[in-house]
């Protein structure tokens, strides 16, 4: 799909640059031809002038000159003819004269043949009474003016099929380049709909599994009934609670507006310290805040709990029995650091990254299972950049975990 997708782009790449470079190169081809066809007659021209200065009125007739000179100042392609005022031809000179007839004005005449020649024709006029005394045509093979003309179409043509390879390979790569993010980005949302597919799947599964043997033994339902609506209960609350992290993801790749008040984060902490409190109990984990100063932030109060909450639910979910959670919260300079840090399981260093990434999970076997899907720490990391912070991770397998938040703190003087 991609590749065709890479090919029409380099296609029509390839056909804007092709065109592009065949204007151009008619424009130079059109340009010179002008310019070079312009020289040629002005050269000739000036043969012709210099050529009637070698001739003479005798008795109101035109002669050539005896010690005729113009020999000198003919080039081998060039020729010139002389003629009297009827127009009949009175000496020539050069290999390369028009055989076509005089006519008798200033004008251009190109021969075809081999090679083809143009003339140029100029009038004669005495000089005392400005009357007509004859013509001179002088003229030119054209076979260097083709010649040029042949090597520079040569060189537009060379030129232009080698630009074409060159741009062609190089939107070859280009489009390459182009076309990774692409890629990449419809690569992960195919991984993502089969992870969130796959999370969908276990409770449905479930309640599926609960409601058929339900319906096969309708006569035990008052029986075993309390403990399937459990079950199916249980899985419908997991449905509910990934759906809910997905539509929040969701919601923050769009950059919705946050809900921005001033609070203490030292109150919200404390907050969460005291709901999980119990649960750490239960597992003789020992849950701990320091200190107990106020530090105020400007921020979603809601999204904020829900980040904290999820590190902490981590921690105490990784976490062996006897163990041992820390959160403190520190201002340093310009930032707010928060940390929650544990003596749990850890993360395996190769593994630091990915923990952030949706869906992931170290353990897909789920011995430590938390109930959550891997969404929990992607969630934390978007709130916290939705904020302009950032959320780090240092871990040793086996010792324990430490994951910092970086919050930008309030300007004391606002
Ligand atoms: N405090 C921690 N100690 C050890 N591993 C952790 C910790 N927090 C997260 N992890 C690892 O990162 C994975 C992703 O965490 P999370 O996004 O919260 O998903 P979940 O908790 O639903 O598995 C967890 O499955 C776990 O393997
Ligand atoms: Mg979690």
């Amino acid at each position: 799909m991609f590749q065709v997708l890479r090919d029409r782009l380099l296609r029509s790449y390839v056909l804007v640059f092709a065109s592009i470079l065949s204007v151009s190169a008619i424009a130079v081809r059109v340009v010179f031809t002008h310019i070079l066809s312009q020289q040629f007659t002005e050269k000739l021209v000036a043969l012709g002038e210099s050529a009637a200065a070698s001739l003479e009125l005798e008795d109101g007739d035109l002669v050539l000159e005896n010690d005729f000179s113009v020999q000198s100042s003919l080039d081998g392609d060039q020729a010139l003819e002389w003629f009297d005022a009827r127009g009949r031809s009175i000496g020539k000179q050069g290999r390369y004269v028009l055989t076509l007839p005089l006519a008798r004005k200033k004008i251009v005449q190109t021969q075809a043949g081999t090679p083809p020649i143009r003339g140029m024709t100029l009038p004669l006029t005495s000089q005392e009474d400005h009357r007509l005394v004859g013509y001179v045509r002088a003229s030119q093979s054209l076979e260097d003016f083709e010649e040029t003309l042949r090597k520079l179409d040569w060189g537009l043509g060379s030129g232009a099929i080698v630009a074409l390879l060159l741009g062609g390979m190089g939107g070859a790569i280009l489009t390459r380049q182009a076309m990774q993010p692409v890629e990449q980005s419809f690569d992960r949302l195919k991984q993502f709909t089969a992870d969130a597919s796959h999370e969908l799947r276990n409770p449905l599964m479930a309640i599926d599994a609960n409601v058929q043997v339900a319906l096969k033994y309708p006569e035990e339902i008052s029986i075993n009934g309390i403990q399937k609506f459990e079950a199916i209960a249980n899985a419908t609350a997991q449905m509910l609670r990934l759906t809910e992290d997905l539509l929040f993801l969701a919601r923050t790749d769009r950059d919705l507006e946050l809900d921005r008040t001033i609070f203490d984060l030292t109150d919200l902490l404390s907050g969460l310290l005291q709901l999980y409190q119990q649960q750490a109990q239960t597992k003789s984990i020992q849950l701990s805040l320091f200190p107990g100063k106020p530090i105020y932030l400007r921020g979603d109060v809601a999204q904020l709990k829900q980040l904290f909450a999820n590190l902490l639910v981590n921690a105490l979910c990784y976490t062996p029995e006897g163990g041992k959670v820390e959160m403190d919260c520190a201002r340093v300079e310009k930032h707010i650091l928060v940390r929650v840090k544990d003596t749990g399981i850890g993360i395996a260093p190769e593994n630091l990254e990915r923990v952030f990434d949706r869906f992931w999970q170290a353990d897909s076997s789920r011995s430590y299972r938390s109930g959550g899907s891997g969404l929990g720490l992607a969630i934390a990391r978007a709130i916290a950049q939705n904020h302009g912070g950032s959320i780090a991770v240092t871990s040793q397998l086996g010792v324990g975990s430490c994951f910092t938040v970086k919050l930008p703190a309030i300007d004391p003087s606002s």
